[in-house]
Formats: C-alpha cells, structure tokens, sequence
C-alpha cells in the first residue's frame, strides 16, 4: 500500500535521559533522503541544539535501514524536471542539514542500523561518533546508476579510509558489512545487532557525565585541525582553549584538578571528575 508522508512526520524524535533519538522515517522508501525529510531533518536538529534536556543526539533510521541515499525519484527525477533552480535548492537544502551537524553545538552519535549508501556519507561523516551494526552495509553505490559520488560522498570516503581502500569502494560499487566498514576507517566501531542500542545508549551515556563545553571545544577542534598545519593546529588548540575559558573552562578544570591532587575522589586516567 501506498504511504504519503507529511513533512512533519518524515523524521521522528524521542527524547529519553538526555539522549534525543532521531531517526529518518520513511522505513518504506529505505530512509532514502528526500527534500520534504531534509527540510523536516533542519528543523529537528536545530530545535533541539540547545534544549535544556537534551546533552547528546543520536542519528538513525527506522526499520531495516539507516538510509539508502538521496531519493532518485523526489530528490533528482522529479527536481531536474522542474529546472536547475529546483535541483540547487534541493542540494542546499540537503548539504545544509549535515553542515548544521557536522558543526553541531552538542555531541553526536550516528547509529547505522543497516543500508547506508551514497548521499547518507554526509550525515555518516557529520556525526561525532558513528556505531554500525555488524549486518548494515555501506556503499558508494553511484557508479552503479552511472554518476559520480557527489554530495561530498566521495569526500568522506577519501577522508576517512585509507586512499587505495576509497579508490576501490567509489570505482566498484561493491558493498562493505559494518565490520569491513569499521576496519577501513567509515565508523568507529561495529557490534552485532542485538548490541547495537545497548552500545550506543552506553557511550551516550558516558558523553553525558562529561564536562559539555570541553566536549563541544574538543570535537570542533579535531575538524578543524585537519586542513592546518602543525604550527596553525598548537596556535589554534591555544586560543580554542582560552576561549573555553570563558564558557567555564577555568573553574571546571580548578575543580578537576582540587577532586583529584587534594579530595583524591577520582583519577583522570581512569574517569570523568563529578560535574
Ligand atoms: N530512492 C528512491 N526510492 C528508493 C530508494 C532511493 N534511494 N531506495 C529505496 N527506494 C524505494 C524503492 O523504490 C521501493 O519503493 P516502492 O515500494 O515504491 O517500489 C522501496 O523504497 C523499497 O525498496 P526495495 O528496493 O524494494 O527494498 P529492498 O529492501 O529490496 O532493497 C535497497 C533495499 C538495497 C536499499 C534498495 O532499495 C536500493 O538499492 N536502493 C537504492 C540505494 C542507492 O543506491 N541509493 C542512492 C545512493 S547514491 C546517492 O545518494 C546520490
């Protein structure tokens, strides 16, 4: 049967103990991206930024998928046929939600529950840390429908795998399971299925107990510091530090620094100091 999907309901959300479940929703179309979910996808992630009960955003898709990509049929056939001015819209649109994550004020996790191709390496590269399933399955599938892997996909594989290993993902359309992902540098890790949430709520839940500014100054710093030079990375590390500072960084670290040399309540090579 046939689902028309409001915009309002092409992503769902649910917040629990601090962690907001975002998932894509449209697990009849495979999560595939189109312009109505990319607009609704903005609107989510930004309302929840700076909510008071949310401390980390997890990103995943609803049913078998995480998501199979920009939707061939909304996002390119029927854009194209309108003109030029509906295609560049729809990149915009699409391309901006995963700059607003990619550069989110809060920590991100992506969980890859399963089919993840193409368009989807924008938000997969977005998200701080991105845990898959053992059975998902990552593809460059573009040269199999004859274009190239735009979208900043082709981006993300030379960024984060080794070149010979992006070479061959991008030229033969061939599919990696979460495992073969995890070891060619995609994600972070890769666990078997029926661990997949229990994983993600605990490293969510270790994020949570962590001081939020230093978090938000550390994972802007490691993006950042991949087009700098050695000298321009120490230079920036300095300033972003000092600028932490004036979000608190000072009395975090005296306080840090009193639980440990004078309380002796925790040690920093084995924890988090207590908030
Ligand atoms: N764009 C548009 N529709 C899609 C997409 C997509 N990317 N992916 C799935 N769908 C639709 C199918 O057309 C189908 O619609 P229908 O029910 O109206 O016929 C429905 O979702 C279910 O898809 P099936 O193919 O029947 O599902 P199945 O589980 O057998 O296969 C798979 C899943 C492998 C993900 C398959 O749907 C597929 O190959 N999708 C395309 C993946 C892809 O290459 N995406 C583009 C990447 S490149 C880019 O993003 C620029």
């Amino acid at each position: 049967q046939k689902i028309e999907r409001a915009e309002e309901d092409t992503v769902s959300v649910k917040i629990e103990n601090r962690i907001a479940w975002v998932s894509y929703n449209r697990p009849e179309k495979r999560n595939c991206m189109s312009p109505k979910l990319n607009r609704q996808m903005l609107k989510v992630i930004e309302e929840l930024e700076f909510r008071d009960d949310v401390g980390v955003l997890v990103l995943t898709g609803e049913g078998e998928a995480f998501s199979a990509g920009m939707d061939l049929k909304e996002y390119f056939r029927e854009n194209e046929a309108k003109g030029l001015w509906a295609t560049r819209k729809a990149q915009r649109e699409a391309y901006g939600w995963w700059e607003r994550l990619r550069w989110y004020e809060k920590p991100t996790i992506g969980m890859i529950n399963g089919w993840c191709f193409g368009g989807a390496y924008g938000p997969l590269y977005a998200v701080d840390i991105a845990v898959a399933s053992d059975d998902a399955q990552f593809g460059l599938s573009e040269i199999n429908w004859g274009i190239l892997p735009g979208g900043g996909a082709s981006k993300v594989a030379q960024e984060l795998m080794p070149l010979r290993k992006a070479m061959y993902h991008a030229m033969m359309g061939e599919n990696l399971t979460g495992k073969q992902a995890e070891a060619q540098g995609l994600v972070t890790e890769s666990v078997p299925a029926d661990q997949l949430k229990a994983r993600v709520t605990a490293i969510a839940e270790a994020l949570l107990k962590k001081d939020a500014n230093a978090l938000r100054a550390t994972k802007w710093a490691m993006r950042r510091m991949v087009e700098m030079t050695y000298e321009n990375a120490e230079d920036y590390l300095i300033r972003a530090q000092e600028a932490l500072n004036g979000f608190g960084g000072l009395e975090a670290r005296k306080e840090a620094t009193k639980q440990f040399l004078d309380e002796k309540t925790f040690k920093p090579g084995l924890g988090t100091f207590d908030i």
